[in-house]
């Protein structure tokens, strides 16, 4: 159902009819600023479960739990730890997920057994409305079968989910493109898990204590001991195998996508403009392809901004395309670069 714009009497209704069947228990897709959730009631625990079911997702990975307000704030964690607060005076609404000690009413299934719950303010007004009219946090992964890309669309979330929800709200492409930063505060030091738009440098000015986990901090865990369990994951992943490099790799990532379309592989490039070197169509590598490439033009690579919002886009339309090999330069480690990267590194894990 379409609830693009909340001053036309036909999404008014529609959000209304989204909010009805969360509220009757059922599982809706919704927009928000980032990328799509996949929404159920928080508080009620069959229906959460419902979400785990119809993205395959282990019950060892928690879900983000979506708020409109600083009541529903309230009523699903046990206190507000100091660091927060600064935190969420500045982002809030926005893209950052903050992991907060979680009050008695939010199920188990919610956080995955963990004493902490991850909750965020969306500003995309359809999301806030939504929350609003279901008079309910709303428990929510992104709207995509577990560990594939995550959706920017409505029609991103039919490819995956189709006839596995009740429910999908399209508002049209989502503005910001990859999912929110996730900080935790609970300890003595806050901890950055997943870089997002909301920069660790941004962070880093409210919070001087801020650190940023490395996978390797956790290594010897298993995936569900994880202290953030989908985080250290192969995850984001298109179904094309994707070959990621920064400039210095640039031959060798060449070389192994040579190799693979020689085998009978369908080739496709991120193609950011404004990025030279081998992409370049006169340049050797890519003059010696076996056959031509199936090209996305990714966005200005100077503009870190239009590189996420089309990033997960543009490796869908490239599987969707017939690409069975990507290749994607990797944007430099810092601001919402560092966002594009970790999705990318732990969309080429093998
Ligand atoms: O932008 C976003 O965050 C999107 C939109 C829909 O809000 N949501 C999203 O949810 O990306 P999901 O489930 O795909 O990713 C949430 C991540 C997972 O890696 C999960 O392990 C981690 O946050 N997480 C959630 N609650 C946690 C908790 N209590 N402790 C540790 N990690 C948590
Ligand atoms: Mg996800």
């Amino acid at each position: 159902m379409e609830g693009n714009c909340l001053n036309s009497e036909q999404s008014r209704r529609n959000l209304r009819r989204a909010a009805a069947i969360l509220r009757a228990g059922g599982i809706v897709a919704f927009p928000t600023e980032t990328v799509y959730g996949l929404g159920a009631d928080a508080f009620n625990e069959t229906a959460v479960r419902r979400v785990f079911e119809a993205k395959q997702r282990p019950s060892w990975d928690p879900l983000i739990v979506h708020i409109a307000s600083m009541e529903d704030l309230a009523s699903v964690v046990d206190h507000i730890p100091r660091p927060a607060r600064p935190l969420i005076e500045e982002f809030w609404p926005g893209p950052l997920t903050l992991l907060l000690p979680k009050s008695s009413r939010v199920p188990e299934i919610v956080t995955a057994g963990k004493r902490t719950v991850g909750v965020r303010m969306p500003s995309h007004p359809v999301a806030r409305r939504l929350i609003e009219l279901a008079q309910t946090p709303i428990a929510a992964p992104s709207a995509n079968t577990f560990g594939r890309t995550s959706p920017t669309g409505a029609r991103f979330v039919l490819e995956d989910l189709d006839g596995r929800i009740d429910a999908i709200v399209d508002s049209g492409e989502t503005t910001l493109g990859i999912e929110s930063t996730v900080v935790d505060v609970c300890g003595d030091d806050p901890v950055l898990y997943r870089p997002g738009i909301v920069t660790f440098e941004q962070i880093r000015l409210l919070c001087a204590d801020l650190t940023l986990y490395r996978d390797h901090d956790d290594e010897a865990s298993s995936e569900s001991g994880r202290a953030s369990p989908g985080i250290g994951l192969k995850h984001y992943a298109p179904k094309a195998r994707l070959i990621v490099f920064d400039l210095t790799g640039e031959a060798d990532a060449f070389a192994v996508a040579h190799r693979l379309c020689a085998q009978g592989g369908v080739l496709g490039l991120m193609a950011p403009d404004g990025y030279s070197g081998a992409f370049e169509k006169n340049s050797l590598p890519f003059r010696t392809l076996p056959s031509e490439p199936l090209i996305y033009y990714w966005g200005r690579w100077t503009d870190s901004q239009e590189l996420a919002k089309r990033l997960f886009a543009g490796l869908r339309e490239l599987d969707a395309a017939g690409a069975t090999v990507i290749l994607c330069p990797l944007p430099a480690d810092q601001g919402i670069g560092a966002a594009i990267r970790d999705r990318l590194l732990k969309a080429a894990r093998q």
